[in-house]
């Protein structure tokens, strides 16, 4: 079986996670094992748009441990409130940061990352972790990013938790 993820060269980001969205959908339907589903969606996302780091960092034990990610090696557990993907955790909500070092508290895993978003997971009700992306580039992350991947966060949830 060949599983591939077709992808556009349009520049607009609205098109790329338009078609990328329903490719996704498809991909991790028929899998009930979390973690497949998870690193097939941070590859997906990591070579579609190029991205520095994409990665998923899931609540156990009152820690966020680090899950199924794509790019260089990340610290693997992140406090309540912590960095940009504690405070997500916190405020339960997507944060953006268009430079992280204005960020107070910013996690660096990597000095190559300049911007950040990070998108909480909520599985009915409950936050169950966070998706995490990087960007070598300030200012990468707009409400753009923040709708289609809150969408995707609810994809996720509806199949993976
Ligand atoms: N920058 C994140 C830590 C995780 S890495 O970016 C992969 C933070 O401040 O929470």
């Amino acid at each position: 079986m060949t599983v591939s993820i077709q992808t556009t060269s349009t520049n607009d980001k609205k098109e790329k996670y338009k078609i990328l969205l329903p490719q996704i959908k498809s991909l991790i339907e028929g899998e009930t094992n979390r973690i497949s589903s998870l690193s097939n969606v941070a590859a997906a996302l990591k070579y579609s748009f190029d991205f520095f780091w994409v990665g998923f960092y899931l609540i156990e034990n009152q820690m966020l441990v680090l899950g199924p990610f794509q790019g260089e090696p990340a610290c693997s557990r992140i406090g309540f409130n912590k960095g940009v993907c504690g405070t997500s955790w916190a405020q339960q909500k997507t944060i953006i940061v268009n430079d992280v070092n204005q960020f107070e508290g910013h996690i660096a895993c990597s000095s190559l990352s300049q911007s950040e978003i990070v998108v909480p997971l909520i599985h009915q009700g409950e936050i169950v972790g966070v998706l995490d992306i990087d960007s070598e580039h300030l200012s990468h992350f707009d409400s753009t990013d923040a709708f289609y991947l809150e969408t995707l966060s609810n994809l996720l949830t509806d199949y993976c938790f």
